[in-house]
This record gives structure tokens, sequence and C-alpha cells, in this order.
């Protein structure tokens, strides 16, 4: 019976259509997308600390009315993915405790220091940046609940890669001390946001399988070749130098080929060791604690409307 309803999934994902939440599905399909989902989840919930510790230092109050709608956009983005994941069988308390308990991965570029207000800028371009051009693929992603909201999340991050577009554009074209500090949030920023896109194909474990069944429609490599592309010639035109020795354009494939990511740094920062890892899980933990009073009253609340 299995192989039977292995055949027909796989011929719909053939043919494009979008699986469901009641819709049979192998068991390996559900537990990947739980796995991807939650994570992309954490990331988002984890992503608001390295900028929601500007909130109270931003140089203007229309700078700062800007950054409190960014943050407060990924904590809906993770509220949307901790729901698209539920619809698979995953709870909010399980999901919750693996991320507490440290069992669970976010992305790794949120476990670097945001040092100056040029960094803010820097992650609403370069990060969020990446996370669209994930995202954008993953909104054609086979299960219909984590395709919508791509739809609606790849929506609200083009906002936040506009709103830190134009502050770094303003700095690198303001005094020589403005431009200084949009390098500088480059230099740190910039190999971290390559991370994001995970390892190399030949070293993506999970890649094979979610190209299979529709989850991913492009690889870790390509995804990052296209960002890359994209970044390099916006960042020279604004007079700003890619902390890559090694970068080159190739004009046969019309590819801008860099060097080697650490795949060291990598591997440490995303098991745990990176410069912020602790204080993240730290912060979360501490805001989970002292959330408890509110989680037990919206359940007595919500007791009491059924009894
Ligand atoms: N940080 C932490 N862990 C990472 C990672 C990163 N940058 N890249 C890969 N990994 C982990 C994977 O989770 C996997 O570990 P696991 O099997 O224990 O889960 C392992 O490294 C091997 O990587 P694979 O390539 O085999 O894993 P995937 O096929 O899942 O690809 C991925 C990794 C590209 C991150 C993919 O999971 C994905 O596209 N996830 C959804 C998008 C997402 O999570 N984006 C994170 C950023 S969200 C964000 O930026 C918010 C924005 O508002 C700023």
């Amino acid at each position: 019976m299995d192989d039977m309803n292995l055949q027909e999934f796989e011929a719909r994902i053939a043919r494009g259509e979008k699986i469901e939440p009641g819709d049979w599905m192998p068991d390996a399909y559900r537990k990947q997308l739980i796995r991807m989902i939650s994570q992309h989840a954490h990331s988002e919930i984890i992503g608001m600390l390295p900028e929601g510790v500007w909130l109270g230092r931003a140089p203007t109050l229309r700078r700062k009315m800007v950054l409190l709608s960014k943050v407060q956009d990924e904590g809906g983005h993770g509220q949307y993915l901790y729901h698209a994941a539920e619809t698979l069988g995953a709870t909010r308390e399980e999901m919750t405790d693996a991320l507490l308990a440290g069992r669970a991965k976010y992305s790794s570029v949120f476990n670097y220091p945001t040092l100056t207000w040029a960094d803010i800028g820097m992650i609403g371009w370069l990060v969020d940046g990446a996370a669209i051009q994930n995202q954008t693929m993953l909104a054609h992603c086979s299960y219909g609940p984590y395709s919508r909201a791509m739809v609606r999340i790849c929506t609200e991050e083009t906002f936040h890669k506009k709103q830190g577009m134009e502050q770094i554009i303003r700095y690198a074209r303001g005094t020589p001390r403005q431009k200084q500090m949009a390098q500088d949030a480059l230099n740190r920023w910039w190999w971290p946001a390559l991370m994001m896109f995970g390892p190399h194909d030949t070293a993506s474990p999970n890649s094979a399988q979610l190209i299979r069944w529709g989850v991913k429609t492009k690889t870790n490599d390509e995804l990052r070749q296209d960002f890359i592309n994209k970044m390099v010639p916006d960042f020279h035109a604004i007079g700003l130098t890619i902390p890559d020795p090694a970068l080159r354009y190739d004009a046969a494939s019309g590819d801008w080929l860099g060097g080697e990511i650490n795949w060291d740094e990598f591997w440490r920062v995303v098991n745990g060791d990176g410069p912020c890892n602790a204080e993240r899980l730290q912060i979360r933990r501490t805001a989970h604690t002292e959330g408890a009073w509110v989680r037990e009253a919206l359940n007595a609340y919500a007791a009491r409307a059924e009894a």
C-alpha cells in the first residue's frame, strides 16, 4: 500500500500539486518539513535579538519606528512558521523545548554581535536579502502551508531589505566615518550571510531528498551563487569592497567566484560555539520563563471558554 501511495505522492509532486496537511505523505517528508520549518521559525524568533538590542539606541525616531516594525515582523514570521509546523503534527511545546534545551538549530548568522548601527542596515540588506533569495524559492515548496507562509513573509522581507539598503547607501555616500562603518559591517556580515545557504551540496545530507520531493527547487550552492551575483555589483556600485580577496568575475559563466567559506567556523557556530550562542539562548530562556504567566492565563481562559 505504501508503495502505491508513494508512487501517487511523487506523481502529485511531479504535477506541481501542493501537498496539504490531511494528504498522505511519507513519514520522511513529514519529518524533513518539521525539521526545516521549526528551525526556520526558531531563526525568525532568535533573529529578533541582534537587532532588538539597538531599539533603544536608534539614531532617529524614524529609524527606531522602522526597526521596531521589522523586529515585530520577525516575531510574526516565527508564529506563522510554528503554526505551519503544527499542521504536520509538531506541537509548539515540543519545538520550544527543543530550542531552549539547545537541541534545535537556528540560522548561525544570528550568533554574531551587532557592534554599530550600520550593522542594522547591513543585516537588512545582506541577511534579509539572503533570506529572500532562499524564501522566494521556498514559496514554490510542495507543502501548501509552508509555501503560502513564504508568500506572506517574502512580502514583508522586501521592506526589511529596502530599509537596510537605504541606510547603507546613505552611509556609503556619507562622511568618511559613516562609509567606514558600512564597510566594517560588510566585513563582518558577508561570510555569515553566505553561510545561511548551508553547506556545499556535496556536504548536504538533506538536500537530495528535499529536491526529490519538491521542498527545495534549488540547491544550497545554486542559491548562494545567485545571491553573490546579485550582491557584488550592488556593493561595488556604492564603493564598498567585498571582504574576499579571491573574488573574481568569470565572464564565461557570468558568476562572481569567491574564496572558500570557513567551514570550521560554520560548524563551530552551528554546534553552539559562536560569539553569541549562549547569550541568545539565555535571553530566549528568560523570556520563556517570564512569559509563563501569559501562557497560563491564556490556557485558563481557553479552558473556561470550552467548559
Ligand atoms: N545555520 C544553522 N544550521 C544550518 C545552517 C545555518 N546557516 N545551514 C545548514 N544548517 C544545518 C541544517 O539544519 C542541517 O542540520 P540538521 O539536519 O540537523 O537540521 C545541516 O546543517 C546540514 O545542512 P543541509 O544543507 O543538509 O540542510 P537543509 O537541506 O535543511 O538546508 C537550509 C539548510 C538552507 C537552512 C534549509 O534548511 C532552509 O532553507 N531552511 C529554511 C530557511 C531558513 O531556515 N532560513 C534561516 C534564516 S531565517 C531569516 O533569515 C529570517 C529573516 O527575517 C532575517
